[in-house]
């Protein structure tokens, strides 16, 4: 949640944190600002409750000032304060020598704002970050020196940050992360700090990931040193993206793009772990011990990628698999021989990181399943499997969550095969179908793009949608009716189809849309008849003779994926036809490291 930037470039830093903020946009879009440093020694700072075109605009049209090589930049998701120019970052302290942008919570900031107010500070906003400005005024006031009164100001500070902070007088810039992710970067441009590997890619592939306590001065010299409590270097790693893979190319947004891509992305997720499943090498490599039993813990769109995995290993394998809300699992009981999966395609999702501290004191194995391997998840975690998605910009999950199932469920067969639960033969079977899963979703996709557009158009003034399904199918109702509601703002609400009768039956009158994911279960068309009977209008997706039929393997033991694609699109287009950004959901980010 919120991204941050700063550089100190050879060239004017403008040019480098537009381009970077507009990468970093995915982590919240409710206002955006920079400061920078001008050749006449001060800081301007410009900030705006429109998109980055509106800052770039501003930062433009300014006038009486040169910009010069050293700024830093924020486009923030509000957590404290509304979504106001005022409470756009970057903030400062009373002098206006301090500014700031910052990634996190501070969680003592209301005690902190009320010493700071009694001993004479003045405060512009509402916003927790603000406070770290006036701490750092008041340490920079001893000290004189701006590391200093970093390391000094954060030592009050609990909750997480990821800061910038620019002084205006020495034009120094220092950065520091604890629990909110940031990396620094020496290119052949200048030295920068970001959130995320994909707001620098255009200059660098190589980065240092900061850890928890690092406080690090951007500058020629010192760019990469650890100077906070660890007292360690960072290790340097490498960027597995690579620039030009997140244009457009074409497409009309990103999620028409991502959802076009899910064919190729899981595709490249078997070209790699394909080989190695049915005989047990994938299982062998992460170097876990065998399990008896899978907690699996996420949010949202990778919670429902998890809940298909359960299913898998459950059927397969007759393994007891449960799983659970992170931000509600910190009491769960783990059980002896129990493998943790925690799924999150960021890696950075505080409620999975915070579920993986909690049980932490059982030590469970733990296993991350992540599109980000560098993120903080995958450095916690025991072993690791990259989900292999590609870059996803579209703030709604589609083409992580294929992945995510797919990858899942690779590992869970291969760890079925190389603990003898599971016979080569069975084992090489699941592997065939699973390569069949992109033609299938190709074809779904062939088939929705011209089935679904007139259906999301008929269904525009619904105020609200019920998704039912069966068995393997529950899923993906899930799945669907979170795209819906996250994309057109209408409720959308998943059911077991046999939970129908024992209440939300009541919602359903003369027209009420009921999204059927068709499995080919057999019990569902006693469910349909009882909607139909009270006049609910059917959209089934799955088996012959559905309204959007797909091909495929049904009744494949992680469930009818393929119908995936066509409930994608029907919220896309719902939401297009409604007037809304499919890219960029109101309220929402896609990597939310708060709690
Ligand atoms: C839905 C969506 C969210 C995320 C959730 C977890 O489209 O994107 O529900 O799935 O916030 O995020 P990660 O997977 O990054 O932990």
């Amino acid at each position: 949640m919120c991204g941050i930037i700063a550089c100190r470039t050879h060239a004017p830093a403008v040019d480098y944190l537009l381009v970077a903020l507009r990468r970093l946009e995915y982590r919240g879009y409710d206002s955006v600002g920079v400061a920078v440093k001008t050749t006449g020694g001060q800081v301007v700072r410009i900030r705006t409750v429109e998109r980055i075109d509106a800052l770039d605009r501003a930062i433009r049209g300014g006038t009486g000032y040169e910009l010069d090589r050293v700024g830093i930049g924020h486009t923030r998701w509000a957590t404290h304060g509304p979504a106001t120019e005022a409470n756009a970052h970057p903030h400062t302290d009373c002098t206006g020598r301090i500014s700031l942008v910052h990634n996190g919570i501070i969680e003592n900031a209301h005690e902190l704002r009320q010493a700071l107010s009694i001993s004479g500070h003045h405060f512009a906003t509402g916003v927790d970050s603000e406070v770290l400005c006036h701490l750092i005024e008041d340490c920079l006031t001893i000290s004189g020196d701006l590391l200093c009164a970093v390391q000094a100001a954060l030592a009050s500070i609990e909750g997480s940050w990821a800061i910038a902070v620019l002084e205006e007088r020495t034009g120094r810039v220092v950065v520091a992360a604890n629990g909110s992710p940031l990396l620094v970067a020496r290119t052949e441009h200048g030295d920068f700090a970001a959130s995320d590997i994909a707001a620098i890619a255009e200059w660098t592939d190589d980065f240092t990931v900061l850890g928890d306590g690092d406080v690090i001065e951007l500058s020629v010299s010192s760019a990469g040193q650890s100077a906070g409590k660890n007292g360690r270097k960072p290790v340097v790693r490498q960027c597995i993206w690579r620039n030009g893979e997140d244009g457009l190319n074409g497409h009309a947004d990103f999620m028409a793009k991502e959802i076009d891509e899910q064919p190729t992305a899981v595709s490249r997720v078997l070209d790699e772990l394909g080989p190695n499943i049915a005989n047990g090498r994938l299982w062998h490599s992460l170097g876990l011990a065998p399990f008896n039993r899978l907690q699996v813990i996420g949010c949202g769109t990778s919670l429902n990628a998890g809940q298909v995995i359960c299913n898998l290993l459950r059927r397969v394998g007759g393994v007891p698999a449960s799983f659970s809300v992170a931000s509600e699992s910190a009491g769960e009981i783990v059980e002896p021989g129990a493998l943790c999966l925690a799924i999150s395609q960021s890696g950075e999702t505080s409620d999975v990181l915070n579920a993986i501290v909690s049980r932490r004191a059982v030590d469970p194995a733990m296993l991350a399943l992540t599109n980000n391997p560098h993120s903080t998840l995958a450095r916690r975690a025991d072993a690791v499997v990259n989900c292999l998605a590609g870059p996803e910009i579209g703030v709604a999950a589609t083409k992580t969550f294929v992945c995510q199932v797919v990858a899942g469920v690779a590992v869970m067969v291969s760890a079925l095969a190389a603990n003898g639960c599971l016979g080569r033969s069975a084992a090489n079977r699941l592997v065939d179908d699973l390569r069949r899963i992109p033609a299938q979703l190709s074809s779904a996709g062939t088939v929705a793009k011209c089935l679904v557009p007139p259906i999301a158009e008929e269904l525009a003034d619904a105020p609200g949608f019920i998704f039912i399904a069966r068995g393997t199918g529950i899923p993906y109702a899930a799945e669907g009716a979170l795209k819906l509601k996250e994309l057109s703002y209408r409720w959308a609400e998943h059911y077991p189809a046999g939970e129908l009768k024992h209440g939300p039956l009541a919602l359903i009158s003369s027209g009420t849309p009921v999204v059927v994911v068709d499995n080919a279960d057999s019990k569902l068309a006693n469910n349909i008849a009882e909607v139909q009977a009270r006049g609910g209008r059917i959209i089934s997706v799955g088996s012959l003779g559905s309204t959007v039929p797909v091909t495929g393997e049904l009744s494949a033991p992680w469930g009818p994926i393929e119908t995936i694609v066509p409930l994608q699109i029907l919220a896309r287009n719902l939401a297009l036809f409604l007037g809304f950004d499919v890219d960029k959901p109101r309220n929402l980010a896609k990597s939310v490291t708060v709690e």
